[in-house]
């Protein structure tokens, strides 16, 4: 067992990895040009990564080997003098939020002991998220939405009216939407970010209760990395659509097709995650520049201690100018 988590040094490293991605993104948003915007963060992310004392694999990152030429799963970052770690990261989660300057980008980053990542296929995963105030309620999250809705609002007595429901605005969620109106609670549809989303459950205020919905898998392992310090819930369930994704799915280790994936099934042992805002959003502030100084906020959660710490940076852009290439 490594000692990594133990290096509370490395909790800060890692913010700074997730910084320079936000700062280099965030002068793409509202540009309209996703591509650009997500290559910004890419590019800063690895170059802070391979500055890292670590000996780390990507195991959720920006594609397979042949479509991401960087940050691929697969691919070794780190300057290999420290402990073997599996890094979770997402540059940029929520390209089209910062192409249109929308809210709740953000960039982020996980890490665990080897192994401690579900290496899921970049493919849809159903998701079920709910934070403590359920209390450690345990539902069926294969049954009716309205069973779900009901025992949640039963078990901290509450009405259906009283509970929240964030869902991906998606033709496909069309049918989930329906069915959640039925039993009268109320709805926050959104147009990308659940990682963002999933989070905001665990948050008092967020005025959001209950997350579902089907949205990327890599998303559900990050999202699980962070509610393993928040004390949240998340259900999650690959979606196949074909035999192609089976086989991929296959070829990582992945065998029961039929699995619910539990918090701790995504990411399990210490866990350490790592977020900067880009955009204004329910858990962080985005990136603000003023002349030469860019004001960055940020989030360090470490599962050992569930210590929540937050950052604010002020960074001298004449010092460090952040670049986009
Ligand atoms: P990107 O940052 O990769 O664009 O992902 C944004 C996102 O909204 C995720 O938060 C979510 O899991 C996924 O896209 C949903 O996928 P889709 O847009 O195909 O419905």
């Amino acid at each position: 067992m490594t000692n990594l988590f133990l290096d509370r040094n490395l909790a800060l490293e890692a913010v700074r990895v997730t910084e320079a991605a936000a700062l280099s993104s965030s002068l793409l948003m509202g540009r309209g040009d996703e591509k650009a915007a997500d290559q910004a963060a890419v590019n800063a992310m690895r170059n802070f990564l391979n500055n890292l004392n670590i000996n780390g694999k990507v195991v959720i990152g920006e594609g397979e080997r042949d479509e991401a030429p960087m940050l691929y799963i697969g691919e070794e970052v780190g300057n290999k003098k420290g402990p073997k770690i599996d890094i979770a990261l997402d540059p940029l989660e929520g390209t089209t939020i910062t192409a249109q300057g929308r809210e709740n980008a953000l960039s982020v980053i996980a890490m665990a002991s080897s192994g401690g990542f579900l290496h899921a296929p970049d493919i849809y995963m159903y998701k079920i998220a709910y934070g403590s105030k359920f209390n450690d309620l345990n539902i069926d999250p294969e049954s009716p939405v309205e069973n779900i809705i009901n025992a949640l609002s039963k078990h901290i007595n509450i009405k259906n009216e009283n509970l929240v429901v964030c869902i991906l605005d998606r033709p496909r969620h069309k049918d989930l939407i329906k069915s959640v109106r039925k039993t009268g609670a109320r709805i926050k549809l959104i147009s990308d970010g659940d990682v963002s989303a999933v989070i905001a459950t665990t948050i008092e205020d967020s005025g959001v209760d209950l997350y579902i919905g089907s949205g990327g898998s890599p998303e559900g392992v990050l999202a699980a990395a962070a509610l393993r310090s928040l004390d949240g819930k998340i259900y999650g369930k690959l979606l196949f659509e074909n035999q192609e994704q089976k086989e991929r799915a296959n070829s990582m280790g992945i065998t029961d097709f039929n699995r619910i994936y539990t918090t701790e099934d995504m990411a399990k042992g210490e866990v350490m995650f790592a977020a900067t805002g880009v955009t204004d959003g329910t858990l962080l502030k985005g990136i603000r520049i003023k002349q030469n100084f860019a004001t960055s906020h940020s989030v360090i959660m470490r599962s050992k201690t569930k210590t929540l710490r937050y950052v604010e940076a002020i960074h001298n852009l004449e010092k460090k100018p952040i670049s986009l290439k």
